[in-house]
């Protein structure tokens, strides 16, 4: 894996958009792997103001979404859906058609997983996949656990996970349960990008980064992957100090 460390959350944002958009130059049809969350915020506004300079059009690319809560109606507020219309969708020139996000309202959740991961191949893979990381490790909301997860299906979330998220559900009420790609259908993009920011993350970094490979830190199995590239702020960069 490829670590490069920026002085500031939006240095390593705009680091992260740069691979994007040069991505969506190259191919205009190109497959988007994306995340939710406050990490990529920066990554989505140097995605708009490229958009608004003219410097790319995404209205040929492809996107889809690592995770949604169960049960959510997609128009709620903390949907990842209703976050990634707000944040990026809506400023800029993609086809609706072309973005695919969980839906976690589906009557048959197994049935809507193998249906994701189908359009994932059909699309021809992700060629680049964003990503945060959890304070636990998760990628994805694939949490710490005995055996690393394959294709897309349905998690408990984790008390750790569920503590970081509580915040954005106004009224308390927050789904126990969301689904998400698992590490099999992660580790297929080609290209892979995780964006890390904050002092709260440097410990989960260093597992992921120095570790060893385990379901217990899910990122650490990153290492593994051919293309991956660690784009970390100073302060999650902190205990990686060599
Ligand atoms: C979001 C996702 C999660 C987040 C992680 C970090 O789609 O899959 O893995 O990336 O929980 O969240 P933030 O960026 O809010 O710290």
């Amino acid at each position: 894996m490829e670590i490069r460390i920026f002085d500031t959350p939006e240095e390593a944002g705009k680091a992260a958009a740069d691979i994007i958009v040069e991505t969506v130059v190259a191919d205009p049809a190109a497959v988007l792997g994306l995340a939710t969350g406050a990490t990529p915020l920066p990554v989505y506004r140097e995605m708009i103001r490229r958009y608004e300079k003219g410097d790319v059009t995404f209205s040929k690319t492809v996107t889809f979404n690592l995770d949604e809560y169960s049960s959510l109606p997609r128009k709620a507020e903390s949907s990842y859906y209703t976050f990634m219309w707000s944040n990026l969708f809506s400023r800029i020139d993609i086809d609706g058609d072309n973005v695919h996000i969980l839906d976690g309202c589906a009557p048959d959740k197994a049935a809507e997983c193998a249906r994701f991961d189908g359009m994932i191949d059909e699309a021809g893979g992700v060629d680049v996949q964003l990503l945060g990381i959890g304070t636990n490790g998760h990628i994805g909301f694939n949490e710490p656990a005995d055996e690393f997860t394959g294709g897309t299906f349905e998690v408990k979330l984790s008390q750790s996970t569920r503590d970081s998220n509580i915040k954005y559900f106004a009224d308390g009420n927050m789904p126990e349960y969301a689904l998400t790609m698992g590490i099999g259908t992660i580790m297929k993009a080609k290209k892979i990008l995780l964006m890390a920011t904050g002092e709260n993350k440097a410990k989960a970094i260093y597992a992921a980064v120095r570790g060893e490979v385990t379901p217990r830190c899910p990122a650490s199995v990153l290492q593994n992957h051919p293309d991956a590239v660690f784009l970390l702020d100073k302060s999650a960069a902190k205990l990686l100090e060599d």
